[in-house]
């Protein structure tokens, strides 16, 4: 029987599974552990099954001279030393696929909400500044008429296409090796939209410089991860009217504390990391994490890891 942190309690009934065959020390608080707490409580453990908030850092993987298995509650591993896991053998393990069509349909309600302003329109029928019909109140875009620019053609990439094709959009994409140039997209795009990953090459990938290519009538949104986009440029532009709205399910940080510029911006739509919050994908993905723990505590290969390299190197190696 392994020894196994969950850092926080997920839908579904994927916990039992676990808790049937191994030790399970639930974090059961609302907020994450801090990163010293987290650091405590994995540092005697097997397993770690974490969140998108939890740093699986040097620090970290340093402290639990056990750990086996790390799996993780997210498609991203931009918070976990993948790099160092690897070197030590241990598995990362995440949950692609599950939860592509959910992100991408966030993605695409959040394009739309920004585009035809609802949160605007709501905010004005529950002040009662909604007084009647206006031929010119409220006037936004028209999807099916503008250029979508994806910037990343990976699996969520790839489902907003589909999404974006269907009301008639015209798509561009750029990516590192394929696609058109990243400043013709930002250039000629009417919608610019974010799927790539948060590595080294794309943290701030969206500046003052990006931004200052975009036209006074073009959307951003991020639903990948808030450091791909420089907030404070973000908030400048949005203030100054140089593109005309932004719609974020993630920022940097998260969450923006309540003074941040970008929540005085009008032209911003923004949600609480919600990409994968559905009922169905929470339950798939909380599946998907469990086998992988299980596996890689049973020093079987994760059904979906991050590090395949790590499977075949020995533990504590670096
Ligand atoms: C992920 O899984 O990386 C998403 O951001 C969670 O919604």
């Amino acid at each position: 029987m392994a020894r196994c942190f969950v850092t926080r309690e997920i839908p579904g009934t994927a916990i039992d599974r676990l808790a049937a065959e191994h030790d399970v020390d639930v974090w059961s608080e609302r907020l994450p552990p801090a990163p010293d707490v987290l650091r405590e409580r994995t540092a005697g453990a097997d397993g770690l099954l974490c969140m998108l908030t939890d740093p699986v850092d040097a620090a970290l993987l340093e402290a639990a001279p056990h750990l086996r298995a790390v799996s993780t509650y997210a498609v991203g591993v931009d918070n976990i030393d993948v790099e160092l896991a690897s070197a030590r053998g241990i598995q990362v393990g995440h949950t692609p696929d599950v939860l592509t069509e959910t992100s991408a349909d966030l993605t695409l309600a959040l394009m739309l909400a920004a585009m035809r302003r609802i949160p605007e329109g709501d905010r004005a029928v529950r002040a009662g500044d909604w007084l009647t019909w206006e031929p010119a109140m409220l006037l936004g875009r028209d999807l099916h008429r503008a250029t979508v620019g994806i910037v990343g053609l990976g699996r969520i990439g790839r489902a907003v296409k589909r999404r974006v094709e269907g009301f008639g959009a015209r798509v561009l994409h750029s990516g590192r090796t394929d696609g058109v140039p990243l400043e013709q997209l930002l250039a000629e795009a009417a919608v610019v939209t974010l799927h790539c990953p948060l590595t080294d090459r794309t943290r701030g990938l969206i500046d003052s410089a990006a931004l200052s290519l975009m036209g006074e009538e073009a959307y951003l949104v991020n639903t990948a991860r808030g450091p791909i986009v420089d907030a404070d440029a973000l908030a400048t532009a949005l203030h100054a009217g140089t593109i005309a709205g932004a719609a974020l399910d993630v920022t940097d940080p998260e969450p923006l504390p309540a003074d941040h510029p970008l929540l005085s911006a009008p032209n911003l739509v923004v949600a609480p990391h919600l990409g994968s919050a559905s009922h169905d994908t929470r339950e798939e993905m909380a599946d998907i994490a469990v086998d992988n723990l299980l596996a890689g505590l049973r020093g079987e290969r994760m059904p979906r890891c991050a590090n395949p390299d790590a499977y075949e190197r020995p533990l504590g190696h670096s």
